[in-house]
């Protein structure tokens, strides 16, 4: 699902950010340091505001998409108020997980690694959160359930 960027609202943050780069770009490695402050007071990077730095610093938009989609520390879209991890290490991929995220993914429409629309909440695939005696296990922020089956689902999310 796509994020529309609205310039108007977020005037006042590419102000924040132009600031910051501007105190950066002259020291050595500059770029990751720029990114984490974009991602703090954005909450993400969107192409947008990678346009802005790319201009700012002068490095190619492609340099920095890469390092963005690198690091799992930055995200392309806007994180949901909730983020569901669903493990996918081995002990809870053999019981079920892959069913878990399936059940997920068809009750709110979205993907792993995506935000429902109404930004409530974010899905990821997580590795092995050293709980596999409750495998398969899905988190909701701090929220951990264990020996979860795909029709448990429904109620839980209801939850939040
Ligand atoms: S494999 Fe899921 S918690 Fe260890």
């Amino acid at each position: 699902m796509a994020f529309e960027f609205d310039w108007k609202k977020n005037a006042s943050k590419i102000e924040e950010l132009k600031k910051v780069i501007n105190e950066k770009k002259k020291l050595e490695g500059s770029l990751m340091p720029i990114l984490h402050e974009g991602q703090e007071i954005f909450g993400y990077l969107p192409i947008e505001v990678q346009k802005i730095i790319s201009e700012e610093l002068n490095v190619p938009l492609a340099e920095i998409y890469g390092v963005v989609t690198f690091y799992s520390q930055f995200s392309l879209i806007p994180k949901g108020q909730y983020t569901i991890g669903v493990c996918l290490g081995t002990a809870c991929y053999v019981k079920g997980s892959q069913e878990i995220i399936d059940e997920i993914k068809e009750e709110l429409s979205i993907e792993v690694g995506g935000t429902t629309k109404d930004r409530k909440f974010s899905l990821v695939a997580t590795r092995c959160i050293g709980a596999c005696g409750l495998a398969p296990v899905m988190t909701i922020n701090e929220d951990v359930y264990g020996r979860l089956k795909a029709e448990d689902v429904k109620d839980i999310l209801r939850k939040y």
